[in-house]
């Protein structure tokens, strides 16, 4: 696992963006894994206002919450569209699907989309809980894509969003620990104080289900980008 830390989120996005750039444009990027939330944004809109041609590749996104619909401003499926894919056109993208009737099915379905369509990048942020995905600390690294319930801490982090902490979803599909470790390269983004101690027991504390990110030690390509912020409490890594 390699760390970087930047000066600050404008710098990170860019790091994030140089590396996926270089990656398409040595044609190594059949298919990008996105995340959502508030730390990639600035990364979206490099990729939005930059000529990149993505017109073959795939996306897969991390997740999506349960009972919120497509059209929906909460759904990750709306965020998604607005940063994104109205501003930049990918052969094919994916999420999955909240409103699914049967959301056992659907989990296995998207786990079988990844298989066919394996990650060469995995875009991750990280939760002050240590959390990737919606993988909550306890979560097997061994999981693969299902139906997780949301911990406290992320729905009181997520509430900024939405209008009454009440209507924060509980439960979210996601991709497991396993699925998302799947990636040939995975570039991890942390900003802020408030992802410090995630950010300190990821890279430097012990490999275990605590802290779901901490499994990143073990994947042969992996990047933290993090602002000085978020790298406060590390100890043992120097900045480049
Ligand atoms: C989003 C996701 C989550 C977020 C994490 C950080 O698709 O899977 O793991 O990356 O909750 O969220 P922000 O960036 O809003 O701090």
């Amino acid at each position: 696992m390699e760390t970087i830390i930047v000066n600050n989120p404008e710098e990170g996005a860019e790091k994030a963006f140089q590396l996926i750039k270089t990656a398409i444009q040595a044609n190594e990027v059949k298919t990008l894994g996105l995340a959502t939330g508030s730390t990639p944004l600035k990364l979206y809109d490099k990729m939005a206002h930059a000529a990149l041609d993505v017109s073959e590749i795939t996306t897969v996104n991390l997740d999506e919450y349960v009972g919120l619909a497509k059209d929906d401003p909460n759904s990750y499926h709306y965020y998604m569209n607005e940063n994104l894919f109205s501003k930049v056109h990918f052969k094919e993208t994916h999420l999955p699907n909240g409103m699914a009737e049967n959301l056992e099915e659907e989990c296995a379905n998207y786990e079988a989309l990844l298989q066919a369509n394996p990650v060469d990048i995995q875009i991750l942020g990280i939760g002050t809980n240590g959390h990737i995905g919606f993988n909550e600390p306890g979560t097997s690294f061994s999981s693969k894509t299902d139906v997780v319930e949301l911990a406290a801490a992320t729905r009181e982090a997520n509430k900024r969003f939405f209008e009454k902490e009440e209507d924060v979803p509980t439960h979210a599909i996601s991709m497991g620990i396993q699925s998302i470790m799947a990636a040939k390269k995975i570039i991890l983004l942390a900003f802020g104080a408030e992802k410090a101690e995630a950010i300190k027991q990821t890279v430097e504390g012990a490999v275990n289900v605590d802290c779901p990110a901490s499994v990143l030690q073990q994947h042969p390509n992996a990047i933290i980008i993090t602002d000085k912020d978020a790298a406060s409490l590390l100890t043992g890594v120097s900045s480049r």
